[in-house]
């Protein structure tokens, strides 16, 4: 083919060719999907303010919205049933064994990691703090984010609804339930 006097004039006519009709079939579909700039904002936060209406220099909040104002109106019954998201892991009951987690009888108020003989990861030994309503509510939400390291496989609860009626259930099993903040 090399020998065909013309061959590199066929060459470049077909790809000329083949570049005039992706370009035409790329115009016509401009003209068939017309892109259309979105009139608001596609994200909003939880609540419906659209991002559009934050005044500038707003922080961007980095952690889980408060659940203090939720609480005393939670539902305990609502919070058993998110609970059943964590009981293929813990046990919630008074005495009940630690599973896969501890077992979580009296969760708020007391020492982060001390279940009695249960094997907590490295990273959960380091914690020192009690789990306060305002402690679990930032665990709860992003397990990982809270305990680099954890060996609590939980994506989390992002629902700030979800976090306080299930806080509003762990609160309940206690034989002394701290009061509400
Ligand atoms: C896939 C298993 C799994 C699921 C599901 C799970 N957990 Fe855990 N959880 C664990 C493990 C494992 C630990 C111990 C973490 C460590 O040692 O790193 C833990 C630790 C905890 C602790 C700390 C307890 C202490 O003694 O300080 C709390 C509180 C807790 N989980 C609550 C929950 C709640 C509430 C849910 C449901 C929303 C849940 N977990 C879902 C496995 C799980």
């Amino acid at each position: 083919m090399f020998n065909d006097p013309l061959f590199f004039n066929k060459l470049a006519a077909a790809i000329i060719g083949a570049a005039l009709i992706a370009m035409t079939a790329a115009f016509i579909t401009s003209f068939v999907y017309q892109p259309k700039m979105l009139e608001k904002h596609a994200y909003s936060i939880d609540g419906g303010t659209a991002i559009a209406n934050i005044p500038k220099g707003t922080p961007i909040p980095v952690g889980p919205e408060t659940i203090m104002p939720l609480l005393a109106k939670a539902s305990v019954s609502s919070g058993q049933k998110v609970a059943k998201k964590c009981t293929a892991c813990h046990t919630f009951a008074k005495g009940g064994k630690n599973r896969i987690g501890p077992n979580l009888w009296q969760t708020i108020g007391k020492r982060q990691a001390v279940a009695a003989g249960y094997g907590y990861s490295s990273a959960f030994k380091k914690l020192k703090g009690n789990w306060t309503y305002a402690e679990l509510n930032k665990f709860l939400w992003k397990p990982k984010k809270y305990v680099k390291g954890t060996k609590m496989s939980f994506v989390g609860l992002k629902k700030a609804k979800d976090r306080a009626s299930l806080i509003a259930y762990m609160r309940s099993l206690s034989d002394n339930p701290q009061p509400l903040p």
